[in-house]
Parts: structure tokens; C-alpha cells; sequence
């Protein structure tokens, strides 16, 4: 551990929580994992766990390092435990009321110059900070997914948010390996205004039959020079989250093009949510590597 670390708490053990705790770890700062029920908490932190040994194998990370930061990972379900933590990383469920009451209670054990950040993908970051006394400490900082493999986060300030809040937040996630975009606090910021009406296009597309998921697939990697066509990204991202993000978004903007196509409706009906469940646009066998 380096004399610099930070320790760093990341709320919600989900499929961001995961992948953010591995961003923490490896870039050197003491995380813990924070949920309401051990099960997913050990979930979080056994996904860390491979997904570093999957880079030591891939020899993208060094057996000393990755030995490192897989003992800077630890888990709890008890909010007390978040006591010392000089940066909070919000990634629970996708609801006003959860991410206030989180803030609030977290008033009462944090220091009040610890940095709350949040990674809601279509709340207001200025509504979610008006459950802490102090808003001026709360930034947005939207990760994409895959958080460790995506470079990219978008920081927005809240109507409150305090520059010295937003300097920090922008030299901390330097420090843990990030690039940043700064944008607005509103519904989408700039990725999601584009990504969800882009795939939703490209499931008309499918439903249409000008092509298949492959060929769709096929034809954005190669044309447009993604790392993924937009089906493989949808089954990592989860069918059910896309859904609830295009929704939000539609509700919102109150534009047809982010409403979600019935096909996505039909495919959650059926269970097939993506990787998470083995089965989504394509089929796996592993639904660890990138599920929750
Ligand atoms: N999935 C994506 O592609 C993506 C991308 C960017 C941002 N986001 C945002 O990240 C956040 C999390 O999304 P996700 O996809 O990881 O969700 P998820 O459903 O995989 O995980 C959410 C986790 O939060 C936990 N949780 C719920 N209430 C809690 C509470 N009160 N205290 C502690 N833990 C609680 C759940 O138990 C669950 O483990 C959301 O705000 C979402 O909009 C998601």
C-alpha cells in the first residue's frame, strides 16, 4: 500500500459497485464495498478478485501488483464501517429516495470533507445532493460500463456543488486511472443524450430485418470502429437497465427516440436480460466476467 492511498467506499455491489471497486483497487486506494446483504458484497469482491487475476494472466498487471490490490479489497454491510473513508462512490439502485437517504446517512459518519460522489446515469445530481446537509461535497461522476476497462467518466456538478469538490474529483479520478469529461447536470449528460437513441435505432434495425445481430454488430465494428457492436454492449450492459435508463430518459426529454423498442420489453418478459442471466441478444456460458 502506498503512503498516498486513499480510502475509498463504494456503495452497491452491483454490476458498477464491482466494477468500480476493481477501478479503486488497482489504482491503488483502499476500497470497501458497501451493500445491504453479504452475498453481494462478497459477489463485488470476489469479482475484483478476477477480474485481476484475468489481467495477470493476460499479463496486463504484474503478480506484485495484483496481489496488492486485491488485499486493498474489502466488503461490509455495515454503513458505521464507511467511518474513515475520504471518498464515497454512489452506484445503488436507480432511485431518488435510495441515493438520498444513503447521503443523509452517511452525514452522520463521514468527515464533512469527504468527497460523495454518485453514479446515476439519469437522476438529477443537484436532487440526489439535497439528501446531505452538505451538497456542496456531492459531484456526479458517470462511469461507463465496463468501469475497468472504459476509460471515460463524465463529471457534473450539482446547483451546490462547491469547487473545491469538483477540483478534487477531477484530480482524484486522474489519479485512479481516469480520463474526464465535465458536463451539465442533466437527464443523460452527454453519452446517454446520443448512446440510448443510437441503440435504440439499432434494435429497429434488427426488429426490421435489415440484418442480424451479427451483421448489425459486423457492420458498427467495422464501419464506425467500436470496440463492440451495439448487441454485445447491450447484453453487458443488461436489457433490463437499458430499459429503465431509455425510459428515464423518455419520461424526461419526452422524445419518442429514447423510448425503448417493445422488442426490449419482450426480451425482459422472457428473462433474457443480457450476460447476467447467460442469455440476452447472444448466449453465455460465463455470466460472471462483466454480470453482476
Ligand atoms: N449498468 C450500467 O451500465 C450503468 C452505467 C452507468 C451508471 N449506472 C448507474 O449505476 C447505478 C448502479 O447501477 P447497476 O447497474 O450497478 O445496478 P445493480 O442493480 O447491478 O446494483 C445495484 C446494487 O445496489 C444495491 N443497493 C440497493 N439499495 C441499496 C442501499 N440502500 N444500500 C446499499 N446498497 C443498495 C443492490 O443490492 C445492488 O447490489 C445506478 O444509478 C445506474 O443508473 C449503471
Amino acid at each position: 500500500m502506498t503512503d498516498t492511498a486513499r480510502t475509498v467506499a463504494v456503495l452497491g455491489a452491483g454490476t458498477m459497485g464491482s466494477g468500480i471497486a476493481t477501478v479503486m483497487a488497482r489504482g491503488g486506494q483502499r476500497t470497501i464495498v458497501y451493500d445491504l446483504d453479504d452475498v453481494r458484497v462478497k459477489g463485488a469482491v470476489d469479482y475484483v478478485h478476477g477480474f485481476l487475476d484475468k489481467s495477470l494472466a493476460l499479463g496486463k498487471i504484474g503478480a506484485d501488483a495484483a496481489a496488492l490490490a486485491k488485499s486493498r479489497v474489502t466488503g461490509t454491510t455495515d454503513l458505521a464501517d464507511l467511518a474513515g473513508a475520504d471518498v464515497v462512490v454512489e452506484a445503488v439502485f436507480e432511485d431518488l429516495a435510495v441515493k438520498k437517504d444513503l447521503w443523509g446517512q452517511l452525514d452522520d459518519i463521514v468527515d464533512e470533507r469527504t468527497l460523495f460522489h454518485t453514479n446515476t446515469s439519469t437522476l438529477s445530481v443537484t436532487a440526489i445532493a439535497a439528501g446531505s446537509k452538505h451538497p456542496g461535497r456531492v459531484v456526479g461522476t458517470h462511469y461507463c460500463n465496463p468501469a475497468p476497462l472504459m476509460k471515460l467518466v463524465e463529471v457534473a456538478d450539482g446547483r451546490h456543488t462547491a469547487d473545491w469538490a469538483h477540483q478534487a474529483t477531477l484530480a482524484f479520478l486522474s489519479e485512479v486511472g481516469k480520463t474526464t469529461v465535465v458536463t451539465k447536470d442533466r437527464p443523460g449528460f452527454i453519452l446517454n443524450r446520443f448512446l440510448i437513441p443510437w441503440e435504440n435505432s439499432c434494435i429497429d434495425a434488427l426488429e426490421a430485418g435489415l440484418g442480424t445481430k451479427e451483421t448489425i454488430d459486423a457492420a458498427v465494428t467495422g464501419a464506425l470502429g467500436h470496440p463492440m457492436g451495439p448487441f454485445r454492449l447491450l447484453d453487458i450492459v443488461g436489457l433490463d437497465v437499458h430499459w429503465q435508463v431509455a425510459m428515464r430518459l423518455y419520461e424526461q426529454l419526452r422524445e419518442p427516440r429514447f423510448a425503448p423498442p417493445p422488442m426490449v420489453e419482450r426480451m425482459i418478459a422472457a428473462g433474457d436480460l443480457g450476460r447476467k442471466t447467460g442469455r440476452g441478444f447472444y448466449t453465455y456460458d460465463d455470466t460472471t466476467l462483466f454480470g453482476a
